[in-house]
């Protein structure tokens, strides 16, 4: 007999969904930022009396905007408490009410009962279980059209002119979660969602002088979606995590990885285009060769942009990691360029720490 398929087998990241302050600003900031094209709107003109939300979208990254109308409104009490931040890292099923039933069944907590909208361009369906903080993962069916409009969204006009910065997609998207939580979500992730351990940073691994951290990877089973989840270890002062949770409220979206295929033009489009990243010390550089080998790219072109390298058994990838998106310490992003690894830069992650910790002294919080 053959093995019916997994209802939770997941086929992609459908979007991922910020609540923010004003939707209307964060989507000019995103799309000139990171190069993100505005597709659609919704709001009060297209019959949505609580809330604005716009979707963006270049390569296969699709972010989504929200904000509330409404003072009482459950997303601003959410935003009050957590700030501008991801809410829905939303995944793509191909059946998402049996996905949904699935999930329960295998112990997952329902937040949202599946919906099913039908319209000229096909069938929609989403459904909500809840994760780490008070993040949520939507299952999303959308009949192999990626490009489907979730409902109450009309498309914008593409006249908006995008510069782009050449991200094509979401690498990957980690969490930070409180301390002694971290084994409970990589269960969630194997139980629920049938996710693999990938690889697992001790505080050995991860340790500076004043804080460490753990840090364990999952994917799903394709290895489509790979999700780091973090928690703080003991360390002389506050962990780069400690801080995160003290200003989120709590557990929630850390970084999202956007992949590139020129990590140089995109640092230098979203440079120009305002974003600040994390620099390196110089001494970085210094023995560089020593540590990764021969790459292809231009030791002074990495070093006069702070990306940095990593080597594994597979190939070698460039990272970088911007400060802040928004005015509390928490989400940022990296910049990301695989050449044959498919690790996350743990040769970076103490001069990593080191620099984020010398920003993190400059807010106070170290
Ligand atoms: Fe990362």
């Amino acid at each position: 007999m053959p093995t019916q398929p997994d209802p939770l087998a997941i086929l992609g990241l459908a979007y991922i969904e910020f609540y923010v302050s004003n939707a209307r600003q964060a989507a000019h900031f995103y799309r000139t930022t990171l190069g993100l094209q505005p597709i659609a709107f919704a709001g009060l003109e297209t019959g949505l009396r609580d809330r604005t939300s716009y979707i963006l979208q270049s390569g296969d990254v699709r972010f989504m905007l929200t904000a509330p109308l409404l003072p009482d409104h459950p997303i601003a009490q959410r935003i009050a408490r957590c700030g501008d931040g991801v809410k829905d890292v939303a995944l793509r099923v191909a059946d998402a009410s049996a996905a949904y039933q699935a999930a329960l069944k295998r112990g997952a907590v329902g937040v949202q009962e599946p919906q099913v909208y039908i319209n000229e361009h096909g069938r929609f369906v989403r459904a909500t279980i809840a994760a780490y903080g008070d993040t949520v993962h939507s299952l999303v069916e959308d009949s192999g059209n990626a490009t489907f409009l979730p409902p109450g969204y009309r498309p914008l006009d593409a006249t908006i002119s995008v510069v782009p910065t050449g991200i094509t997609r979401v690498d990957h998207v980690v969490a930070n979660v409180e301390l002694g939580a971290m084994e409970r979500w990589v269960r969630f992730y194997h139980e629920i969602l049938g996710f693999e351990q990938l690889v697992h940073f001790d505080d050995e691994a991860i340790a500076t002088e004043y804080s460490a951290l753990m840090s364990i990877v999952v994917q799903d089973g394709t290895g489509t979606i790979k999700l780091p989840i973090n928690e703080p270890a003991q360390g002389r002062k506050k962990s780069q995590i400690a801080e995160f949770l003290d200003y989120y409220g709590g557990p929630g979206v850390q970084h999202i990885a956007l992949a590139t295929d020129d990590i140089c033009a995109t640092v230098d489009a979203m440079r120009a285009a305002g974003i600040t990243f994390i620099n390196v010390p110089a001494n970085y550089y210094d023995d560089l060769e020593a540590r990764v080998g021969t790459i292809a790219e231009n030791r002074a072109a990495l070093q006069a942009r702070s990306i940095l390298v990593d080597r594994d058994e597979e190939g070698y990838l460039l990272q970088i990691f911007s400060q802040p998106m928004q005015d509390r310490p928490t989400l940022f992003i990296e910049v990301i360029q695989r050449r044959g690894s498919r690790g996350f830069g743990k040769g970076n992650f103490k001069a990593l720490f080191e620099s984020i910790e010398r920003e993190q002294a400059k807010r106070g919080n170290l």
